[in-house]
């Protein structure tokens, strides 16, 4: 990692839930990203995958621990801080929250471009860019609500596309998508990575693992090699 800035520290994370019974979902997360890598957080069920990436993405504050992006400390942000650090810097490409489903394809890219200066033709040459990069032009106009599962992901994917951030988040990407699909999508990350966005997502799956650059492994809210995972193949 030696040649490669660090994008992300995290150091000693913990998120505890509830007040009588406690649940401490992760128990002390030390982990470097670099700029542009490309990584899969595996895991069993309730390992913690979904909360490392809710703080990591800023929807979700750390009970503990230090969390610096670049030189931002994100763990002393809250409210409105927060929400600005989120939209510069994040992309969110998940199952069921990455889009604003009663609103169209064409509003769903647009929000990203809202908060830059940009002129409404400006924003309208992005959109119709982005669209056409993922194959959805034609559905510009449609509601979200009414698109198939991988459309609602290509839309997702224009957004972050749109937004530029330099951080794309994905929750099981594939999780809901036939097998073309999915590989189709996951193309699209890989692409994105070649193009030097950091990519972190979350995947029951190790032939979408497998695109990754690096592995990581939750188990009961700690990092562990892949042995002590379980998660080994085979
Ligand atoms: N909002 C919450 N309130 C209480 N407990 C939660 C909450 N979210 C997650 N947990 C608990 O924290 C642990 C980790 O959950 P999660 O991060 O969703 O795991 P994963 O995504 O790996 O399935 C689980 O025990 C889960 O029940
Ligand atoms: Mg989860």
């Amino acid at each position: 990692m030696a040649d490669k800035d660090v994008l992300i520290q995290l150091n000693g994370i913990r998120k505890v839930y509830g007040d009588e019974a406690k649940t401490e979902a992760l128990k002390g997360i030390n982990l470097e990203i670099a700029e542009g890598d490309y990584i899969a957080l595996r895991g069993r069920s309730g390992s913690g995958k979904s909360t490392l990436l809710n703080i990591i993405g800023g929807m979700d504050k750390p009970t503990e621990g230090e969390y610096i992006f670049r030189d931002i400390r994100v763990d002393r942000l809250s409210g409105k801080g927060l929400d600005e650090f989120r939209r510069a810097n994040i992309s969110f490409v998940f199952q069921q929250f990455a889009l604003m489903m009663q609103y169209t394809v064409e509003e769903n890219v647009e929000l990203p471009l809202l908060f830059k200066k940009l002129s409404k033709k400006e924003r309208q040459a992005i959109i119709n860019e982005k669209l056409k990069k993922m194959g959805i032009l034609r559905l510009k106009y449609k509601q979200v609500t009414k698109l198939s599962g991988g459309e609602q992901q290509r839309c997702a994917i224009a957004r972050a596309l749109a937004a530029d951030s330099p951080l794309i988040l994905a929750d099981e990407p594939t999780g809901a998508l036939d097998v073309t699909t999915g590989e189709e999508i996951m193309t699209v990350l890989d692409n994105l990575h070649k193009e030097g966005k950091t990519i972190l997502l979350v995947t029951h799956d190790a032939k979408v693992a497998a695109h990754a650059e690096r592995q990581l492994f939750l188990k009961d809210g700690r990092l562990v090699s892949e042995e002590e995972s379980e998660l080994m193949q085979n």
